[in-house]
């Protein structure tokens, strides 16, 4: 999950370059690099560490060029290092590569080139595959695009490939499959990207280009082809994405921007969808597919991370309202467990990147099996989203933060509107409630923006317990997924290690944990399991534990027994769990600012994880 630029045109390169890999940044930064064509012929500049480094690095270097490639790396093969990072030159000096994915044979074909007498600087899959390319090159003396085309019918495993050849120096040639490549069309220039937000300001019109594909750019033509050297017609979308939205827009960081976008985020996913008044959501993917999805034997969720808890919560949902039985899955465990996938099965996926790999081969590993795949995204024009049978997307806006906070919501809001339609149609829920349900997620927004109004009381938590080692997160019912999802967020911005539990199976084991030392964060919204989290509670007390309550208003119990408690306003349980997440996004962010984490890009992570 890396981040790639190319760029060839009439502008200088060197600029867009460095401007796209900063917004590629959140895709993987241990490395980077770029390479050019000038007078000066190929060279490759690169340097473990962050673009701006690099930037540093180059002040004085004659960059100045109109065609170039760029990467931000997260590290598969190889540690981070100088040598190890992108682009990758060939033996000769006359081929440079960058590459998003895994050479799964790499092996294989390193053996080889080595019995070949080729040898190599890096531990990466990709300098071997720039040399088994320039090796057939030069075996069939062909041009470029012929040799990738052989080459890639050797090949296993997930890549996004652009290539510069000092021998070609007007032609980027890129191929794909498996990780996403966007290519931007300008007047007389073409933009290569990961995603669009390299091209942003540059052109609306782009186009996403397919597995098996390869596609030889040039400053003023596109030609795509397959690898039966067919051509392809290329299929142009138009981006309805604008630049503000991935700036951080006074915020500090682009995480606390997302949070605090939630209120408008959430509305802008129910917006044209849900009509409490009328009573109606309208949503055309799950409209087409109605007699499906009601008739269901069972729904199969798959996810991972983040999403993964989105759709726990949906099984206590969709269970509860629809009467269907719902098996949540981890994509990784599903691809390889062979599943059984029987007649009337829908698969329902779950993805803010809609490129996340385990995901991916998921759905297409149930595809074969004939199921429906009904997928929930949050990017446009995704794998994920364009694999998927049917869909509705989140309509988050870009999430730049690697920790997902905004899309988490939106996914919420989503599965809630889908369990709430496909039980009206089965009839399982009685008028009063759906309609009492619709009220409420129709309030949800503004719910939000009265909780992010106390923020403060977080970032006076946040630095009371910065120091913390460990941590607890207890919920029951529809809080279990949210008190998941809190320890996660935890985790991911602070490092600080933390668990998320039924609050009942916390005496099975987990409270052998508790000292006075250790926070226990109860996510305990009014709901039928009040009583029994109020005991869980004073289980740890007894034991000398720290208490942190996410409560509702009106709670006039937990507050006598917690230490610290955020109080939110009061909803029907179903929607409750959209509302108390956000005090734990918003902990777990004071709490890594506190202890100086680098919060939008935290160690070791990647925002969309493209390979398995
Ligand atoms: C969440 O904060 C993480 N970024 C990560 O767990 C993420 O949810 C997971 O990688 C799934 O990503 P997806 O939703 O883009 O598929």
């Amino acid at each position: 999950m890396c981040g790639i630029v190319g760029y060839i045109g009439h502008r200088e390169a060197y600029p867009i370059l460095i401007t796209g890999l900063k917004r590629q940044e959140y895709r993987g930064y241990d490395s980077t690099g770029v390479a050019l064509i000038n007078q000066e012929g190929l060279t490759v500049y690169k340097k473990q560490g962050k673009v701006a480094e690099l930037e540093e690095a180059l002040l004085g270097k004659n960059l100045s060029t109109n065609i170039g490639i760029g990467h931000t790396r997260w590290a598969t093969h190889g540690e981070p290092s100088d040598v190890n990072a992108h682009p990758h030159l060939s033996a000769s000096g006359k081929l440079a590569m960058i590459h998003n994915g895994i050479i799964e044979n790499y092996a294989q074909l390193k053996k080889e080139l080595l019995n070949k007498g080729y040898q190599f600087k890096s531990e990466t899959d990709t300098e071997v595959l720039v040399n088994f390319i320039e090796e057939i090159k030069t075996n069939e003396d062909c041009p470029l695009e012929e040799a990738l085309r052989i080459a890639l019918k050797r090949v296993s495993g997930a890549y996004v490939i652009l290539l510069l050849d000092s021998e070609q120096p007007d032609t980027i040639v890129a191929a794909r499959k498996g990780s996403p490549l966007v290519i931007g069309i300008g007047k007389g220039e073409h933009f290569l990207g990961s995603d669009a937000t390299p091209m942003l300001e540059y052109t609306k019109e782009v186009v996403y280009v397919n597995d098996y594909e390869i596609a030889i750019v040039k400053a003023d033509e596109l030609v795509l082809k397959n690898l039966g050297n067919e051509k392809q017609t290329p299929y142009i979308s138009n981006l309805d994405l604008e630049l503000a939205a991935i700036e951080k827009g006074g915020y500090d960081h682009f995480m606390l921007k997302e949070i605090h976008e939630q209120p408008a985020t959430i509305f802008d996913c129910l917006r044209g969808r849900l009509d409490a008044q009328k009573g109606t959501i309208t949503m055309k993917g799950v409209q087409d597919n109605i007699d499906t999805l009601v008739k269901a034997n069972r729904y199969i969720i798959i996810a991972c991370g983040t999403s993964w808890h989105a759709a726990l919560l949906a099984e206590y949902v969709i269970e509860e309202l629809c009467r269907i039985p719902v098996e949540v899955e981890y994509a990784s465990e599903f691809r390889y467990r062979n599943p059984i996938i029987r007649e009337g099965d829908v698969i329902i996926a779950v993805s803010q990147s809609g490129e996340t790999a385990d995901t991916l081969v998921a759905i297409e590993k149930a595809k074969e099996q004939g199921a429906l795949i009904f997928g929930i995204v949050n990017v446009v024009g995704s794998s994920i989203s364009r694999a998927s049978h049917a869909g509705a997307y989140t309509h988050a806006g870009p999430e730049i933060g690697v920790a997902s906070t905004k899309a988490f919501t939106a996914q919420l809001a989503v599965l809630l509107m889908m369990a709430l339609k496909i039980a009206n149609e089965k009839g399982t829920i009685d008028k009063s409630r759906y309609a009492r349900l619709l009220v409420e997620l129709a309030e949800a927004p503004e719910k939000v923006e009265a909780i992010l109004k106390n923020a403060e009381e977080l970032k006076v938590m946040g630095q009371k317990y910065k120091d913390s080692v460990n941590a607890l997160y207890l919920g029951r019912g529809y809080n279990f997924p949210i008190a998941l999802e809190g320890a996660l967020k935890l985790k991911e911005i602070s490092y600080i290690h933390a668990e998320g539990y039924p609050a009942a199976e916390m005496k099975h084991g987990p409270i052998a944990l508790v000292d006075n030392q250790l926070p226990v964060i109860f996510v305990a919204t009014k709901d039928d399991y009040h009583a029994k989290i109020v005991s869980n509670i004073q289980e740890i007390k007894a034991r000398k534990g720290i208490v942190i309550a996410i409560i509702s208003e009106g709670d006039d119990i937990i507050p006598t027994m917690a230490n610290d408690v955020f109080v939110i306003p009061p909803a029907d349980e179903i929607v409750a769990p959209l509302l108390s997440v956000i005090p734990l996004q918003l902990l777990s962010y004071y709490i890594g600012v506190a202890r100086g984490c680098d919060v939008d890009k935290p160690r070791n992570l990647a925002k969309s994880v493209t390979v398995e």
